[in-house]
Formats: structure tokens, sequence, C-alpha cells
């Protein structure tokens, strides 16, 4: 699990040459590490796989993984586009000084001032979820004679096998329009049809997240794409864009699906490649949305831990982070595999749940991990973290959001650890 910068050096781990210790001593613990070199790697092995001769490919890197300026400027450099879900992810993007015509703006309950802000700064594609949303943006575009693009977000119906909390395409699923529903389909239709300034160029997916199964992709597609067709043909409008989301699953612990991304891209490409082929489809450019895909295995967490602590049936392995800078074990049952930075040959002979400090039993980040034994003041690296920690940090129990540093040739710091004075920041 560990990313492609972090090797052993006798019995310690080091991330392209830099010590951990020093990288503690410099921006404390809890502390995100990314690794530059897995980073890139995985965005150039989607890039580069992610191609077709039949149509254009486009590639949104989904922001919601990890949103920085530091990732914003990697996405211009890679020439990838990236995707927003609030107001607050346009207001991050466009601070920046993103280009916002590569923005693909999300969300199944945008609010006017979300929509308003979108418009008048160029977004450049709204994936819209539902008929009030696209009645308020005929009305916003009127008002502020603003043209926008749109795509409909579809619900193709498809069990994406994850954890249910990141299946967004079942019947019950709330994004999206039900591919059955064509009455709003028609309505949808019928209100482009009369705002010029509404272009409606395409359908989205998104069927969930951790997807290891390809031919589920497979299922998907076909049927976005007989979908587009059958619009197309009856409704005479001209769809020529697909989004199909993102999704693609990544290993976290040596018992998943070793999936390498590269073939992964290839085997959607000729997923894509057929159903478009054999149905004679108008679509033209194909978009995906890859979040966990580019940052999840680029990611790891650096800990300091204090002690071993035994009751008569379990043992707990006390480190300085938890729940608040990775809430997956606690929300998804997600699991991670560890190892201790100076102890890495160590006889692994003790098992313990790894955990926090917060008040919450369920402040666990590894459960039966089997470590050495262990010093006050021991390193511990969580690999695997990349995508959705930082993104999903809370402040619960007052806890101080850590910094996070990018780790290749040099080290740079992308964003700075939380100071206790933040946490009064906005007390009356
Ligand atoms: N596109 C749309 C419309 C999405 O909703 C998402 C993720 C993505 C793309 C990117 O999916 P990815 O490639 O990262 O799987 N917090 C959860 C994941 C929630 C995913 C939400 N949507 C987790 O920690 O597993």
């Amino acid at each position: 699990m560990r990313p492609l910068g972090v090797k052993k050096i006798d019995n310690s781990l080091v991330i392209n040459g830099y010590s951990f210790n020093d990288l503690k001593k410099k921006y404390k613990t809890p502390l995100y590490i990314m690794d530059k070199k897995q980073l890139y790697k995985n965005i150039n092995d989607i890039l580069n796989n992610f191609q077709s001769t039949l149509f254009n490919t486009h590639t949104i890197y989904a922001s919601k993984a990890l949103l920085n300026y530091k990732m914003l400027e990697i996405c211009q450099e890679f020439k990838m586009g990236v995707d927003a879900v609030s107001l607050g992810d346009l207001y991050i993007i466009h601070q920046y000084g993103f280009d916002m015509k590569q923005v693909v703006f999300h969300g199944n309950n945008k609010s006017e001032e979300e929509l308003s802000y979108a418009i008048s700064n160029g977004v450049g594609i709204i994936v819209v979820d539902n008929l009030l949303e696209l009645e308020l943006i005929d009305e916003l575009t009127k008002k502020m004679n603003q043209e926008v693009e749109i795509m409909i977000r579809i619900n193709p119906h498809i069990d994406a096998h994850t954890h249910d909390y990141i299946s967004t395409a079942k019947v019950a699923s709330k994004f999206g329009i039900s591919i059955d529903d064509i009455k709003t389909m028609e309505d949808i239709i019928s209100i482009v049809r009369h705002n010029e300034l509404i272009k409606f160029t395409g359908l989205h997916m998104h069927i969930g997240s951790s997807i290891f199964d390809f031919d589920i992709y497979y299922d998907a597609i076909l049927k976005i794409v007989d979908f587009i067709n059958f619009l197309n043909n009856d409704y005479h409008i001209s769809l020529t864009k697909l989004n199909i989301g993102g999704g693609f699953g990544v290993p976290y612990t040596k018992n998943d699906k070793v999936v390498k991304i590269g073939e992964y891209m290839e085997h959607i490409i000729t997923y894509l490649e057929d159903a478009i082929c054999t149905t004679n489809s108008l679509i033209s450019d194909v978009y995906i949305e890859p979040g966990r895909s580019i940052v999840a295995t680029a990611g790891m967490t650096l800990y300091t831990a204090s002690q071993i602590k035994h009751t008569e049936v379990k043992d707990y392995l006390f480190i300085d982070g938890g729940m608040t800078d990775n809430i997956r074990k606690a929300l998804y049952n997600a699991e991670y595999t560890m190892e201790v930075v100076n102890k890495v040959d160590n006889e692994k002979e003790i098992k313990v749940d790894v955990v926090g400090g917060c008040c919450e039993s369920g402040d666990i980040i590894i459960e039966d991990a089997l470590i050495p034994n262990i010093d006050r003041g021991d390193l511990v690296v969580v690999y695997t973290t990349g995508a959705y920690n930082y993104s999903m940090f809370s402040n619960y129990n007052s806890h101080l959001k850590p910094a996070m540093i990018l780790v290749g040739d040099e080290i740079e710091l992308v964003s700075k650890r939380e100071e206790l004075k933040d946490l009064i920041r906005l007390f009356k």
C-alpha cells in the first residue's frame, strides 16, 4: 500500500528521501502528506489511457476528493477541468483564478445564490439534477441575460455494488432524473426549447464510488447511450456529450482487488466505443470525473503514537489523530493499512485497534491491526488517505486541522496547520 515515493531504508521508512521524523518536527502531527510521484503517476495513467479516436475525451477532477490551490494548479498543469458542488467550492476555484469555463457544477439541491454565482462567473457546464433546478436556471439566465451550458443528470438504475452511502444510481437514489421518467424529460426539453440562452448538450451519470467491477459501467454506459439516442431521435434534439462521472475504485488493503487505473480506463474506453459505434450515436465528447483514483493512493497521514492500552478483551493503540482527520472508518467501515515508520521489519505480534482521542468509541482508524511493540513517540503512517480525508475533516472536540504537504524532490506546504486561535475566529 506504500505509495511510489515511500521506501524502506534499513528498518525505517522515508518519503522521496525525506525522513518522516524531520517532517513531524517541522509540520507536527497529524500531518497529511501527498507523494508527488504517485499523484503524477495516477494522473498520467488516467490521461494517457482515457483516449479515443472516436470521440474527444475530457477529464474533470472531482475536487470533492481533495480541494486546495495546489490541486487546482496541478489540474491546470495537466489541462484537466474540475467539478464543484457548492458555493464554497466555486468560491475557492474562482479565487484561485482557475478558468471557470473548465468547471462542471454539480449538486442535487443547488440554491439560487449558487446558481447565480455559477452563471455570472461563466461556469462551463451546470449538471442539472431536477426540474425545479432547471426552472430556476431558466429564470436566472433570462434575468441575467447570460448563456449557460447544461447537462442533465440521469439515474440509470444500476447497482454499483458498493457501500450504500456511496451508491448513487439505485432506483431510490436522491440524485438525478430516473431514466424511466419520460414525462420530466419532456418538460425539460420544452423549457430549453423556449430559452435559447440554455444550451442543452448532453447527459450525465455517476453510479457510485469505490467501484471495482468494470462491467457495471458497461451496463450503465449502454443504457445511457441508448437513452441519448432515443432522445435525439424521438425529440429531434442533438445531444452530443456524455459524462459518465467517476467512481473508479482503488485498493486500500491487500484484500482489495488491485485495479490498475490505466487498465480501468482502457475498459471504459472499450465500453464507450462499443456502445457509441454499434448504435451510431451522435456522441462526440465524453467526460469522466475521477476523484479518488487521482488522489487516494498518493496520500498518507502521519501520526504520533503514545501507548498501547490493554483492556481485558482488547488492546488499543492511541494516536494523535483519528475520526476528525479520517471519518471514513466511522462512516463507511472503510479499511486502511498502516506501518510504524521506524519499526518496519519488527515482529508484528500485537493486535490492536488504532484509535484517536475523541469522545466517541467509533473514533477508530483501523480495527485489528497487527503491529510491533510501540514506544511513546513512535510515528505511524496510514496509507491511502489522499481522498475524502482532508475534505471531510471536522473540528469535533476542537481538534485542529492538520497541515498538508506535497513531497517530491522538494517539500511544498499545501495547506497550513490550523492554530488554536482559528478555533475562536467565528465566535462573538
Ligand atoms: N462525480 C460525481 C457527480 C460525484 O458525486 C463523485 C463523488 C465523483 C464524480 C467522484 O467519485 P470518485 O472518483 O472519487 O469515486 N465520501 C465518500 C465518497 C463520496 C463520493 C461522492 N461523489 C468516501 O469517502 O468514500
